[in-house]
């Protein structure tokens, strides 16, 4: 190439990137429908103060609480973590087809249950609406948002049974409804989460019954079903082989033999099974799970002496007291 055709494209390539971005600058990437639907939510939240970069004048991809995908340029974040969001979740929600992620997080003032229209994001894997002060039963739509991986609920006033079909999506990986005032018992569906580290948060509700034995097909990594009315044997949960992290059964009704329990040896960190109605003795496979951090059986009917080794001595007696009969370090040696 003679310099005389390299200066020629090299001059061209630089006149066609100074031309770009004056020309960008005038042009919205935002979708004309996203900013409509957009902006009929701010209306919906009375112009919410957190909501006030969204300003028809501009750009909604560069307004704040939302995102535009890079190539699509459709909104597919909204996310809007504390704020005066106020009212109920608008069914204009449902008008952003491309949304995959929704978090809208310690809202106290956000007040009703979830609108229907939810339903058209077929797009949607990440549903966060946990800390605000939703309440009704748990819509059992939810299950046929068929991409879902992640749905948080926590710390809301949902009442009422837990929905068999929320474990339908395939990727479903964690479910999180602790925090509200749940009844009924636990759908034996939720073996249907699957994935890899699957977590269940069901704590702080009033869930009564057994655990389905079929939740013991599911290698969870954390899962927490501590202060509700539980009841029965729990043991379909645990495995030496299994891989959970962290298990909290605490302040429940499960009566069960722990020397036939099995922890898992190598993955667990916390085993929280206090204040239930825990009979037997603790297994001597406790002294082998490595990683242990938290460990509590108080108040139980536990018996028998806690076997020495691992890391079982270096838990304070709290963690052991108020059983049956247990003895030997932390707490007196045994007779
Ligand atoms: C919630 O509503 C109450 C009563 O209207 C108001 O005083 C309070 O500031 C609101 N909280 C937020 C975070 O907007
Ligand atoms: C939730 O709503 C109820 C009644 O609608 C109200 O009494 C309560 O204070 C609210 N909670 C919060 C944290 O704002
Ligand atoms: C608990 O299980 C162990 C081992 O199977 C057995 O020896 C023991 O008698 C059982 N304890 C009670 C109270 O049933
Ligand atoms: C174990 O749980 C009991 C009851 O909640 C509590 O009082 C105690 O402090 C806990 N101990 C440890 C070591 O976690």
């Amino acid at each position: 190439m003679s310099s005389f055709h390299f200066h020629l494209i090299l001059f061209s390539l630089l006149a066609s990137s100074a031309v770009l971005p004056s020309f960008s600058a005038t042009t919205e990437l935002c979708n004309a429908d996203d900013k409509r639907a957009l902006l009929r939510i701010k209306k919906a939240f009375n112009d919410a103060y957190v909501l006030s970069s969204w300003d028809a004048a501009t750009d909604c991809c560069e307004w704040n609480n939302v995102e535009c995908d890079g190539t699509t340029h459709r909104i597919v974040t909204l996310n809007v973590p504390r704020g005066d969001l106020s009212g109920s979740i608008p069914s204009d929600v449902g008008d952003l087809p491309y949304l995959e992620t929704i978090y809208l997080h310690k809202q106290p003032n956000l007040t009703g249950n979830i609108p229907r229209s939810l339903l058209k994001l077929k797009n949607l894997q990440y549903l966060t609406l946990s800390y605000n002060n939703l309440s009704g039963s748990i819509p059992g739509f939810l299950g046929d948002l068929t991409n879902l991986i992640f749905l948080d609920l926590s710390y809301n006033r949902f009442s009422g049974p837990i929905p068999s079909s929320l474990s339908n999506p395939p990727n479903l990986r964690s479910l999180r409804l602790d925090r509200n005032a749940l009844t009924g018992s636990i759908p034996a569906s939720l073996s249907h989460i699957q994935g890899s580290s699957p977590y269940l948060y069901l704590s702080h509700n009033q869930l009564t019954g057994e655990v389905p034995a079929a939740l013991g097909d599911v290698d969870f990594t954390y899962i927490d079903l501590s202060w509700n009315q539980l009841s029965g044997n729990p043991s379909a949960l645990f495995g030496l082989y299994k891989s959970a992290q962290q298990i909290y059964l605490a302040r429940n009704m499960f009566e069960f033999n722990m020397s036939e329990m099995e922890p898992p040896q190598e993955s667990l960190i916390a085993l929280d099974l206090n204040h239930n109605k825990i009979f037997g003795g603790i297994p001597a496979a406790m002294t082998g799970v490595t990683y242990l951090q938290i460990f509590n059986v108080s108040y139980n009917r536990l018996c028998g002496e806690i076997p020495v080794g691992g890391r079982l001595q270096r838990f304070d007696s709290t963690a052991y007291f108020h059983n049956r009969c247990l003895c030997g370090t932390p707490l007196d040696s045994c007779k």
